[in-house]
């Protein structure tokens, strides 16, 4: 396989987990407010990180390719309202967003048909990431504006329960 792309594949998975780090920071952070449904939709959020940093993995091991684990940074925000984590996480599912696509590029120039089809599942994984932070950020916008409205959308996000990926390697 081509090194470039292996080099980019090694560097998703530290980002992966990066995501998976970042999440749970602000899992705590809510939890540490009392909003056990934001710190949940978090909580799940966080294993689905891990899934696609293992996804990477695997597919990295099924073509004998060896894995290099890299230091994971610590999260740097302070957050000071409760809309700030859902703006961040829809700017880092952005930022991931542009790395796959970084990946891909390179796997097309490659001509990594494999990867490209692999990859295939991330591209659509990353339209779905993003989708889901909007549609919470607006949720919050127009309804969390008040304790009762907050109340309920942590209520609702209390509810939301982690699925495994379904791609299967
Ligand atoms: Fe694994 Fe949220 O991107």
């Amino acid at each position: 396989m081509d090194k470039k792309v292996i080099n980019l594949l090694n560097e998703q998975v530290n980002k992966e987990l990066y995501s998976a780090y970042l999440y749970l920071d602000m899992a705590n952070y809510y939890s540490a407010a009392n909003l056990n449904g934001f710190n949940n939709w978090f909580m799940v959020q966080t294993q689905e990180e891990l899934s696609h940093a293992k996804l990477i993995i695997q597919y990295l091991q099924n073509n004998n390719i060896d894995v290099k684990l890299a230091s994971i940074n610590a999260p740097s925000f302070t957050f000071t309202d409760f809309i700030q984590p859902l703006e961040e996480a829809y700017k880092h599912e952005k930022y991931v967003t542009e790395s796959i696509y970084t990946i891909y590029e390179a796997a097309q120039e490659a001509k990594d048909f494999r990867t490209l089809k692999f990859l295939d599942w991330f591209v659509d994984e990353q339209a779905e990431e993003e989708k889901n932070v909007d549609e919470l950020i607006n949720k919050f916008k127009l309804f969390a504006s008040d304790g009762k409205g907050l109340y309920m959308l942590d209520s609702e996000l209390a509810t939301r329960v982690y699925t495994p990926p379904s791609l299967v390697l």
